[in-house]
């Protein structure tokens, strides 16, 4: 099973889509007289931005939507920078892309997330943005990443993609930046198959997000809007049925959170004491997700002959998201022959080029790291090896027991 709120569709989300599917009503908008409308994706709104300590959310159909609608309505564009790490999913590049910016690709630390002396490296005067992206569940060093945007005016973009519900000493994940955006497909803390949301506290962004999802309206609109709309928008927008199930999903993120978190101190603590083996550092460990136990091995050489002898890979070899492995990016192979935004006239910088061993830091981490699943099961990820949501604790044992035999062949 994908990632841990998959695992746990039942009564409660058949429940609540049933009553959308019932009334017969599964547009987001609908008026307050009308009993068939239940107004669902206006409820996920406001109990996600509550939850998230935010003014303002926007519901949309994609993690992907909510990061080219937040980019976007904060006002990135062409001539733009926007520094993203080099260890992401494509969507945090390819959003930039299309908002008709440049990605930067930068290092990322013990981490696994973006580095913070190397975003100050990177830093140019045509860099508008930073997308601090919380991989696996972990959140990004967001008090330094944040320092660095204001001391030289750039806005920090979360992507949250892969770590819903999870905080940083308080605060939610999403709140500490200008806007932050969430995913929730298969693989995420909660889903709906698919979907996604940006939330933020700036009105004026807030209104730009909303006309960007639906065709340049204002927030919760009633009507067509003839003469008011200040720019073009597209159609991001969530339907009820969607909204729905994600209500009922939300209802279970404690219980998700409490399994992954036991599950995830047993078998940390079970192999903990193997010579040699490390773990990637957490900024927050009573925040973060707990959806993955990532190790970092002495060499690249023990790293894949433990991941061989577990029938997985090592993090640079999982596929989709490390940037050694996005031909797309690496080729600048654009939708169109002309090559935009990497030809665009308003962009003033040197050629963009991206290459293989760019990111020497990001190589080495990640040739030597595995990621033990808790709760995500993703084979873009790496994490073929581990427990899911619904193991117990004997599962988790065994598993513990699996990786030490396997481990304690090459680890001395
Ligand atoms: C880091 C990150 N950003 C963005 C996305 C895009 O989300 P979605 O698949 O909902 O479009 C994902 C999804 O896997 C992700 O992992």
């Amino acid at each position: 099973m994908p990632g841990p709120g998959m695992e746990l569709i039942g009564e409660e989300e058949k429940r609540e889509l049933l009553e959308v599917l019932e009334s017969g009503y599964l547009f987001r908008y609908g008026s307050s007289d009308n009993p068939a409308f239940k107004a669902k994706v206006y409820q996920l709104e406001q109990e996600v931005t509550r939850l998230a300590g935010m003014r303002y959310g926007v519901a949309v159909n994609s993690g992907t939507s909510a990061l080219l609608v937040a980019l976007s309505g904060l006002g990135v564009g062409p001539g733009d920078e926007v520094i993203v790490p080099g260890y992401t999913f494509i969507a945090s590049m390819s959003s930039i892309i299309y908002a008709r910016a440049i990605p930067i690709l930068a290092e990322v630390d013990r981490t696994l997330n973006l580095d913070p002396e190397d975003v100050r490296r990177k830093i140019t005067p045509r860099t508008k943005a930073i997308m601090a992206v919380h991989m696996l569940g972990n959140p990004a060093r967001l008090d330094e990443l944040r320092a660095i945007a204001d001391e030289r005016g750039l806005l920090l973009v979360e992507d949250c993609a892969q770590a819903f519900g999870a905080s940083y000493k308080g605060r939610w994940v999403g709140s500490i930046g200008h806007a932050g955006t969430y995913s929730f497909n298969i693989f995420k803390t909660i889903t709906a198959g698919d979907g996604g949301m940006v939330v933020s506290n700036d009105e004026a962004a807030y209104r730009r997000f909303f006309g960007f999802h639906d065709q340049g309206h204002s927030p919760l609109r009633t009507g067509v809007e003839v003469g008011r709309r200040p720019f073009v928008g597209l159609d991001f927008r969530m339907t009820e049925l969607t909204a729905a199930v994600l209500l009922a999903q939300l209802r279970k993120l404690g219980q998700i959170q409490a399994r992954l978190h036991g599950n995830k101190r047993r078998l940390k603590q079970a192999i903990a004491d193997l010579p040699g083996l490390s773990f990637r550092e957490i900024t927050d460990p009573e925040g973060e997700c707990a959806t993955l136990l990532t190790v970092i091995l002495p060499t690249e050489e023990i790293a894949r002959k433990i991941a061989k002898g577990l029938g997985t890979k090592v993090v640079a070899d999982s596929g989709w998201h490390v940037y050694t492995n996005m031909e797309q990016i690496l080729e600048k192979r654009t939708i169109t022959p002309e090559g935009c935004p990497f030809t665009c006239p308003y962009y003033k910088g040197p050629e963009v080029k991206y290459s293989k061993g760019m990111l020497p830091q990001t190589d080495d981490l990640l040739s030597r790291a595995i990621n033990i699943s808790i709760g995500v099961s993703d084979p873009g990820l790496g994490s073929a090896f581990g427990v899911t949501m619904r193991d117990d604790v004997d599962v988790v044992d065994a598993r513990a027991a699996e990786f030490r035999k396997v481990a304690q062949q090459y680890l001395r």
